[in-house]
């Protein structure tokens, strides 16, 4: 059967019955009819097996091992509180996040803070909560010990992100290290830092790298492995300082084109800790806890967006299939060209008969969310799925243009729950206030 779209429907846990899309047993026109549309619907299913495919493979090889589910790619509470229940602890990079992350029950130790350009407050916030601190610039160092002086707060445990000069992603904007990159302490600052860091009292370190995100291969993964235990062990050589933990970053890439391949875990795995393990051994680093932090590779094939088409527009040019979400509610596409799958929802197996550019309502050309897409016969009232929308999706989205936050559904076994209302519109007021000379 040809399918509008080509998508690996298994692995997206995705299925097509009755002509419709479903998703984690439920119909997707069900969904919009009982909740309208934008909606972000979210399969509880795919997070955890995501989650436990990865703890699996890692464990596999390693006892010592942490996955710090990276808050930013999804921060919606029921997630959180999903992936507490599994095992996982968390990146946070923001005091919010922090807040968010306590709130949902993780303890502080759970929690690895890994800001950037940290102010005080920042700091004092997270030293006040207990969560483990991971500085980004030498100048922090000194500016945490005050505040800790100032505060009376005792702290034995620090990280530093070390930037090992070589990094990978999607797009420019999603690769984190590299030499004019803004991210972390460069090989020839590192050991005066953790010197710096032992001179004022800390005991227990651990160390940290994130090259970038969306990756898919292996190879730049190892690359830059060997370049972070060099790194390591020249601090432990120098320094004498025993790392607790090594937190590798996230960055594992997932397939938004059908003829991209899934992320490899088993080589992943096997390639990486194969490495650490022997580097460990051979640089005497003793047997740090292995730390990872993923956001996409977790959450992004969990959601679809439905929206509804409420215009059809043909020009001379063009086929426009104009929907209620834009790139308010998934920005990836006008921020980073990036590819997401777009299907009928209501017409899943009907075969693709037309060319067409999905827009979105917002008054700004580049919203647009597919171009050039082969779809079935589309008209007003159908209903659009835009897949793979789960990770930097709500998290980047704005109110731009004044359009309220959409809802989002977790859908689990058959059953629907709404877990995020529609923003009201009063909403969009909110904290504002008119002077009085007005
Ligand atoms: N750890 C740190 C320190 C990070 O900065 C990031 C992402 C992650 C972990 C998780 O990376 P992931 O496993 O999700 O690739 N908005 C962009 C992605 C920006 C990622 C920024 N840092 C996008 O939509 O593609």
């Amino acid at each position: 059967m040809v399918l509008n779209g080509m998508v690996d429907w298994n692995r997206k846990n995705l299925e097509v019955k009755n002509g419709h899309l479903w998703i984690g047993g439920c119909d997707t026109v069900s969904l919009v009819e009982k909740y309208g549309t934008p909606i972000y619907v979210i399969n509880e299913s795919t997070i955890k097996q995501r989650f436990n495919s990865l703890k699996e493979e890692l464990q596999k090889h390693y006892p010592k091992i942490r996955i710090h589910y990276a808050v930013k790619a999804n921060s919606n509470i029921v997630i959180l509180k999903l992936l507490y229940n599994e095992g996982a602890f968390l990146d946070c990079v923001s005091i919010g996040e922090i807040y968010t992350a306590l709130k949902v029950g993780y303890s502080p130790e759970q929690i690895i803070y890994t800001g950037n350009n940290f102010t005080n407050h920042d700091l004092e916030y997270a030293l006040s909560k207990g969560v483990i601190i991971n500085l980004d610039a030498f100048s922090q160092i000194m500016r945490l010990y005050k505040i800790m002086q100032r505060t009376n707060s005792t702290s034995d445990l620090l990280s530093f992100r070390v930037n090992p000069e070589f990094g990978s992603g999607h797009h420019n904007h999603c690769i984190t290290a590299g030499p004019d990159i803004k991210f972390g302490i460069l090989e020839s600052s590192i050991v005066r830092a953790y010197k710096k860091a032992q001179e004022l009292g800390f005991k227990r370190f651990g160390i940290h790298m994130h090259i970038g995100s969306q990756i898919l291969e292996i190879e730049p993964f190892k690359i830059a492995a060997e370049k972070f235990l060099e790194i390591a062990e020249k601090i432990h050589r120098e320094l004498g300082v025993d790392f607790e933990f090594m937190d590798f970053g996230g960055g594992f890439g997932i397939p938004y084109k059908d003829e991209e391949k899934p992320f490899d875990l088993k080589r992943y795995a096997t390639t990486i800790l194969s490495l650490f393990k022997e580097k460990i051994k051979e640089y005497d680093l003793g047997e740090p806890i292995f730390c990872v932090e993923p956001g996409r590779f977790i959450v992004a094939e969990s959601t679809i967006i439905l929206a509804e088409v409420n215009t059809i527009k043909q020009t001379t040019h063009k086929n426009f299939i104009g929907i209620d979400a834009g790139f308010h509610n998934l920005i990836r596409p006008a921020m980073y060209g990036s590819y997401h799958e777009i299907v009928v929802a209501n017409k899943i197996d009907q075969d693709p008969k037309k060319r067409y550019d999905i827009a979105g309502p917002l008054c700004e050309s580049g919203d647009i969310l597919g171009r050039d897409r082969n779809l079935p016969l589309v008209e007003e009232g159908d209903i659009i799925g835009i897949l793979d929308a789960g990770a930097y999706g709500f998290t980047m989205a704005s109110n731009y243009n004044l359009r309220p936050y959409a809802a989002e559904i977790l859908v689990k076994e058959g059953q629907d729950y709404l877990i995020r209302e529609r923003q009201p519109i009063e909403d969009l007021l909110k904290f504002q206030n008119i002077p009085e000379f007005l």
